[in-house]
């Protein structure tokens, strides 16, 4: 059976009890999802390299940081040195996506590539193998707890058959409307990392929604 992870995405969080919220999920997940938004490449602002900074003092998780921000080159060291373990740039938003993610390896963490779901899936499947991580946006970029989109379950597919493919260990994630009855199909269609925000902090214990979501996923 593949791993299957699920990542808390803290940008449904609250902000007020940032810590407490962590830790409420710390024991269930590998992942902290951690979404920054300029106000440009999506229509909303969220936080920056200082809020990154802080938490990564008191937790030791793996900070997967998706930058959906035009120019994502100028702030990788930035993150980088404010604790990200692995940034995920946006497709959409760099010219040469190969040499990005040459960029963020070259400080010794991950990459990722993540793709908005109006981009055409075939441009993604050349890059499979130069990035440790695709993301398929599975809602439009900039705000949680929107609905799943139904093309979805073909993008993975796609995806997953091209990794597979070529024989790499590429890991997929899927960001956006993950709940207990999306997780499964996404499970399914080759998805290894779950994103989830509405569906952990909306619900009041945090981290028997994660356990929740696992189970669902892996049936
Ligand atoms: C949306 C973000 C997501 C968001 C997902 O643009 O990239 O990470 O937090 O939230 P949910 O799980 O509520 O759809
Ligand atoms: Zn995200």
């Amino acid at each position: 059976m593949r791993e299957c992870f699920i990542a808390p995405s803290i940008l449904s969080a609250d902000f007020g009890y940032l810590m407490d919220e962590l830790r409420a999920v710390e024991g269930e997940a590998e992942y902290i999802h951690i979404d920054v938004m300029d106000g440009h490449y999506v229509d909303n602002l969220s936080f920056g390299i200082p809020v990154v900074n802080s938490i990564r003092k008191y937790s030791d998780k793996i900070f997967d940081v998706h930058l959906m921000i035009t120019n994502p080159g100028k702030f990788i060291k930035p993150f980088v040195d404010a604790g990200a373990d692995i940034i995920t740039f946006h497709y959409e938003c760099t010219d040469d996506p190969v040499a990005m993610s040459e960029l963020v390896r070259s400080y010794g963490i991950k990459s990722g590539i993540a793709v908005h779901p109006d981009t055409p899936i075939e441009e993604i499947l050349p890059y499979v193998d130069k990035t440790d991580k695709i993301l398929l946006m599975t809602v439009r970029p900039g705000f949680g707890g929107q609905g799943y989109m139904e093309i979805s379950d073909d993008r993975i597919k796609a995806v997953r058959k091209a990794i597979d493919d070529k024989g790499c260990n590429t890991l997929i994630s899927c960001d956006g409307g993950i709940n207990n009855e999306t997780a499964s199909r996404v499970y399914q269609a080759g998805c290894d990392i779950l994103v989830a925000g509405d569906a952990v902090f909306r619900n009041d214990d945090h981290a028997a929604a994660v356990r929740e979501l696992y189970k669902k996923a892996i049936g």
